[in-house]
């Protein structure tokens, strides 16, 4: 059986990352999104649309159905990325075409078997990240809330709902930047437990697991993918990482 999984937003970043590691493993793979890369994995199927136009996002959607038949997982990677209002832009990209996607797609799922939703989000959805904005963290917290909220609605269906926020990820559009900024990367991997920032290949290991049987009795879970970073007390930020064998100074 080779399931067939909806990735919104996998034109770019770890939503792209996912879909050539789908690809890889010979799944059926319907891409969303505005414009398809230079270097699309063959063997995936675009489907061009802005998700925020709600009428050519259900042309494309029903074109996808058609193409690749039920769905079993549907993952959602998008944020807003463009230059109008970021309030407006990032809760129309988040959270309203994400229920659209779901309420048209939902009787397209697959009768029987394994069968999913997931969500990206962030760690923003409990801490403040400030090179994100506002709109970000209401998005992504709002994300997950919907997450749960589509557990237990649709549980009764047999369709588990899944979120995954990961801290920073260092994406190919990103390595310019990190390596312009050595001091940077390496201040974040000093804080990190497991000593190293996130890859787009760790979110996809996630999803995979996620939308497999393997997790056929997880729903309504938001799994932390961030190396551990967010389990550091706040002060351990101004003290150096060598843990104390004998109790420190209280
Ligand atoms: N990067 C990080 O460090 C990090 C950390 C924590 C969480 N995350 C989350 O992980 C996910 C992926 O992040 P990323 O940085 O890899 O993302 P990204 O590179 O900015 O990619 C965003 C994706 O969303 C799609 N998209 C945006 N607006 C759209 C629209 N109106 N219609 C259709 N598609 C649209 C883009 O496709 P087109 O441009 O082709 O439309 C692209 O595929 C996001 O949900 C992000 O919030 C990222």
């Amino acid at each position: 059986l080779n399931p067939h999984y909806v990735v919104v937003g996998g034109t770019k970043g770890s939503g792209l990352a996912l879909v050539e590691y789908l690809v890889r493993r010979k799944r059926t793979v319907s891409v969303v999104g505005r414009s398809k890369p230079r270097h699309f994995p063959s063997g995936a199927d675009f489907f061009g649309c802005d998700i925020t136009v709600k009428s050519a996002t259900h042309r494309q959607l029903r074109r996808c159905v058609q193409a690749n038949g039920p769905v079993n997982y549907l993952v959602f990677c998008q944020r807003y990325r463009g230059h109008g209002d970021p309030w407006r832009g990032e809760l129309a990209t988040s959270l309203t075409a994400t229920r659209w996607i779901v309420d048209q797609l939902l009787p397209a799922f697959a009768t029987g078997g394994d069968r999913a939703l997931a969500f990206i989000a962030s760690i923003a959805t409990d801490f403040v990240v400030l090179s994100q904005g506002d709109a970000y963290h209401v998005a992504k917290a709002a994300l997950v809330q919907l997450m749960r909220y589509y557990a237990v609605t649709l549980g009764g269906r047999g369709i588990r709902s899944n979120s995954i926020s990961p801290g920073t990820v260092l994406k190919p559009e990103a390595a310019a930047y990190y390596a312009a900024r050595e001091e940077l990367r390496r201040a974040k991997e000093a804080l990190s437990p497991l000593g190293r920032m996130g890859r787009p290949l760790d979110v996809a290991y996630a999803v995979d697991f996620l939308c497999s049987p393997r997790a056929a009795f997880i729903t309504g879970h938001n799994l932390i993918v961030d190396g551990g970073m967010t389990l550091l007390g706040h002060e351990e930020l101004a003290a150096p990482k060598s843990p104390s064998t004998s109790g420190g100074v209280q």
